[in-house]
């Protein structure tokens, strides 16, 4: 199999261990081991008791079980975990897709959502999110571009990089679209559980329709991506059967130490979610006082949901100059939206993290003085 590099990735991996100052990360604020088992009393030592054989390969049952409790229609023999929000993606596209199925995805797009498809042999379509419309989506765009090879719709809300959302109504029109096509629906709601107001909060796919698949991951609005834990949420055996099948040929199994510490996390969620939504709320507010005073450099979408939007650089600059000169400089991280594919004018900003206000200063200062404010 050959695959093109992963853009977001290889530039992180050049500067993310290096940059004092990370704004430009999706995920929410981390949480040590320490403090997870210190939710619950004994946990420790249970936890010092974890044997370090091989584990289940759908992943540990009482694991499954608190995820499940994220779901309303799916009970925990309809959940498969991985290492990572990532493998799900990657065994998905190999067991549902070969060369010359069509799939349409939202787009700008985290890449794997089409590079895996991309390096089957699979037609893409775009399906473009519109700046101007607060980065929605038009529905008549998607039913226009249903083929009879299209196999798959790809979905990702709370969305990466935009920070867009799906209003109620169009969530349930995208369901019935996919039903009535009788296509398959791959969800990404990774960053589901940071919606700012709650009425926005969704169902998941896998809840509304048989042939949805519900992707999750404790990295994002937990912030535990150390972890490794992610899974799959859906109503349909056949497809969970094949997944099955090829994790035998990827991790076997999770980790038994990781998948004890997210289940002691998710039975404490609530805890976890609402620290995490108050740093995003007040991150947030910073933000929008920021870009006010830069709006002549900066277009600011404020997003709906998640931990990152996606702003337009208005000076003309290109985005992966412009992030580099900024890293290179007051050692801030940002991510161009080039990574995504995605023109040179976006900049994705992340806002998920305690130290955002430090990181803010150390850019106002740096801008302050490229610009002469
Ligand atoms: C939309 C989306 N899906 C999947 C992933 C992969 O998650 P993980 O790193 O936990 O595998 C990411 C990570 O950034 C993401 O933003």
């Amino acid at each position: 199999m050959k695959i093109n590099p992963f853009k977001l990735e290889r530039f992180f991996g050049k500067y993310e261990f290096k940059a004092p100052y990370m704004l430009g990360s999706s995920d929410c604020e981390s949480l040590s081991i320490k403090e997870i088992l210190a939710f619950e009393p004994g946990a420790e030592k249970n936890f010092l008791k974890t044997n370090l054989g091989y584990t289940e390969s759908e992943g540990l049952p009482l694991l499954r079980e608190e995820i499940a409790k994220l779901y309303q229609k799916v009970d925990s023999s309809h959940i498969f975990c991985f290492a990572g929000a990532q493998e799900a993606i990657f065994i998905f596209m190999n067991i549902l897709l070969k060369p010359g199925d069509h799939i349409i995805v939202q787009f700008p797009a985290y890449q794997s959502l089409y590079e895996v498809a991309n390096s089957i042999g699979c037609e893409i379509t775009e399906w473009p999110m519109l700046e101007d419309k607060n980065w929605e989506l038009n529905l008549d765009f998607l039913e226009k571009n249903i083929k009879p090879n299209t196999k798959v719709i790809i979905v990702n809300t709370p969305n990466n990089p935009t920070g867009a959302h799906f209003s109620k109504e169009k969530w349930n029109k995208l369901i019935e679209i996919a039903r009535s096509h009788n296509l398959i629906l791959f969800s990404d709601e990774v960053y589901r559980f940071l919606e700012l107001n709650p009425n926005d909060n969704l169902m998941a796919a896998c809840d509304l329709y048989d042939k949805a698949i519900s992707l999750g991951v404790m990295s994002k609005s937990f912030g535990l991506a150390g972890l490794r834990i992610g899974w799959i949420a859906t109503q349909n055996d056949d497809i969970l059967k094949r997944f099955k099948e090829f994790k035998d040929f990827t991790t076997i199994c999770n980790s038994a130490p990781s998948e004890m510490l997210a289940m002691i996390a998710l039975k404490n969620k609530d805890k976890i979610l609402e620290r995490n939504l108050s740093i995003v709320k007040s991150n947030l507010k910073l933000l929008d006082e920021f870009f006010l005073k830069y709006s002549n450099i900066f277009q600011w979408v404020r997003p709906k949901a998640g931990s990152i939007g996606f702003v337009r650089l208005l000076t003309g600059e290109n985005s992966e100059k412009f992030c580099i000169d900024v890293v290179e400089n007051c050692g801030v991280l940002l991510v161009p939206g080039t990574l995504f594919n995605y023109g040179s004018s976006h900049i994705r900003v992340g806002f998920g993290r305690k130290n955002l206000p430090v990181a803010l200063k150390q850019l106002d200062l740096f801008l302050e003085k490229k610009y002469e404010k």
